[in-house]
């Protein structure tokens, strides 16, 4: 039987439709559920392109019931991979997914981590800071944001012409190129 990843996604979802495309033809692991906090993210979009169930829940079922824990144990899922997701991850799925809810940064952690710090806010820290590098982190999810285990950092340099969007441009660059990778050897090696 193929592992199981359910994607959890609030953004646009380039690296939900990523992951996607990178395991459709996987001979051991599959993206089997799409979730997401907003209606209007990319996760319905992706979810009709690979054709995948689709699952959307508020922060009050989020976070004071179980039904995001049952759908995943129907859908016998292994690993939650967290592809833009912005909800701190709750005790339960810690507790249910230990050492198997993987998250990307757009950053260089520990530096530009923490809560409120996500997409073009962490871009316009960089930015601000003059810094000659950014880069992403591949962590795994604790109770605190951003502060588990790193699993992976790849770095690009920024020059003088950059700007907030061009290092955007950079870092997404970067999250497709190594995102599935890191997921696909780290459920592997297991
Ligand atoms: C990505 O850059 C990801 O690193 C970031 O949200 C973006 C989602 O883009 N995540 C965080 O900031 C988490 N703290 P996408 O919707 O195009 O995949």
């Amino acid at each position: 039987m193929k592992l199981k990843i359910a994607l959890f996604l609030s953004g646009s979802g380039s690296n939900a439709r990523n992951i996607c495309s990178y395991f459709k033809n996987h001979k051991q692991i599959e993206v089997a559920i799409i979730l997401s906090n907003k209606e209007n993210s990319g996760a319905k979009h992706v979810s009709a392109e690979f054709d995948i169930p689709y699952f959307i829940f508020t922060r009050a079922e989020f976070y004071d019931t179980s039904i995001v824990a049952e759908e995943l144990k129907k859908n016998k899922i292994d690993t939650l991979v967290l592809a833009g997701f912005l909800w701190l991850i709750p005790a339960y799925l810690l507790a249910q997914f230990p050492n198997q809810i993987i998250n990307i940064h757009p950053a260089l952690l520990p530096k530009y981590g923490g809560k409120g710090m996500h997409g073009k806010y962490v871009h316009e820290a960089v930015f601000s800071n003059n810094e000659k590098e950014s880069g992403i982190t591949i962590h795994l999810c604790n109770k605190e944001y951003d502060k588990g285990e790193i699993l992976y950092q790849a770095k690009v340099s920024l020059t003088k012409e950059d700007n907030p969007e061009s290092i955007a441009a950079k870092v997404l660059q970067l999250e497709h190129q190594h995102f599935p990778l890191v997921i696909e050897k780290y459920l592997l090696d297991k």
